[in-house]
């Protein structure tokens, strides 16, 4: 029987970059204080998650040699859709010259990891090929007048390509979660802007991320030790801390683009696991750790055996 691997991947960032200096002009912070309480440098802003989703899409079906008629499945995280409906993913699956089923799917900055667990399950069913894609473009529901918030969002897309060409599974174990009595804490209404409890929003964070990843760990049959790469959601670096020190996971493990990207929600992950494979952090048959939380309260963790094509 085969199962789902990952056989292409791209990311795509818009153009215009937000730095701490430039946010110090539009409120009282300073890069100081951003860094200091958030790790955050800088982030990308002004995207829109069609145009996005097109780019890195079409660079990680390149990448796969898989041709967009050949795509039997698209999946589009993202919790910041341009319109209410259509769904992006049926304007991405056009303008990409897909022909096939395509579907948005908001779990807020778990998305990614929801959907590479449920393109897996797709593949264990006979689906060949998918594109997951998690791409999101926070800085349209920013406040840029409330400090305590618009210092932590930016734009930006990943994707990947999953084909049904691995002799052995590839998702050894994975944890979806949902806590909807914690949604009002992080919330935006239709037409709104983001709302947060940042403190509340952090504690949940630290513990929901160290229940998914004990939970998929277990699952998989292995230990912190087996892991070489975490991949966590990119929303804080002391929250990264925290969790990681809870888990026994050592922060070197940890993939981060945060200091440049800042708080992309479902695009982080993608973001943080392709900025890692480029940096050739993760081998052929290395276990990887993808953990993520969100709104919702959702959190979701994924883990994956690295087993790449023409390994
Ligand atoms: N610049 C300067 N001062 C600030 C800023 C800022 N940008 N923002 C807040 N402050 C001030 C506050 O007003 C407060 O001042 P006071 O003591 O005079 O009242 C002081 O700094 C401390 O504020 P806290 O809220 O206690 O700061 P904290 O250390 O908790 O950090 C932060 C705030 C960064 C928001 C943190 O709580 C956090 O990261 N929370 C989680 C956020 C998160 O992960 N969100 C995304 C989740 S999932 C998703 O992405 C959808």
């Amino acid at each position: 029987m085969a199962h789902g691997r990952i056989t292409g991947w791209a990311t795509h960032l818009p153009e215009r970059i937000l730095t701490n200096h430039d946010l110090a002009e539009l409120v009282d912070t300073s890069d100081e204080w951003i860094r200091e309480r958030s790790g955050i440098g800088a982030r990308h802003v002004d995207g829109k998650v069609t145009e996005m989703s097109v780019e890195a899409g079409r660079d990680a079906m390149a990448m796969a040699g898989v041709d967009p008629s050949d795509v039997d499945l698209l999946l589009l995280a993202t919790c910041t859709s341009d319109q209410q409906f259509p769904a992006s993913a049926s304007v991405v699956q056009n303008e990409l010259g897909m022909s096939c089923g395509a579907i948005d799917l908001n779990a807020a900055c778990s998305g990614f990891v929801y959907g590479l667990v449920t393109a897996m399950q797709f593949a264990e069913g006979g689906v060949e090929t998918i594109l997951v894609i998690g791409s999101d473009a926070l800085s349209g529901i920013t406040d840029w007048t409330d400090r305590g918030t618009c210092v932590l969002f930016g734009d930006g897309a990943g994707a990947v390509v999953i084909q049904r060409s691995a002799s052995t599974p590839t998702l050894l174990g994975w944890d979806l979660m949902s806590d909807g009595s914690a949604a009002s804490i992080l919330t935006c209404e239709h037409g709104g802007k983001i709302f947060m409890n940042g403190k509340e929003v952090f504690r949940r964070a630290v513990l929901a991320l160290e229940a998914a990843a004990t939970n998929a760990l277990e699952r998989a049959g292995v230990t912190m030790d087996d892991i070489t790469l975490v991949v966590p959601h990119q929303a804080n670096i002391r929250i990264v801390d925290a969790a990681l020190k809870r888990l026994g996971i050592p922060m070197d493990k940890a993939a981060m683009v945060l200091e440049r990207t800042g708080n992309t929600s479902a695009a982080s992950i993608p973001l943080a696991f392709v900025d890692a494979l480029d940096k050739g952090r993760v081998e052929p048959g290395d276990l990887v750790l993808m953990v993520g939380f969100g709104a919702g309260m959702s959190s979701a963790a994924a883990v994956v055996r690295w087993d790449p094509p023409g390994a």
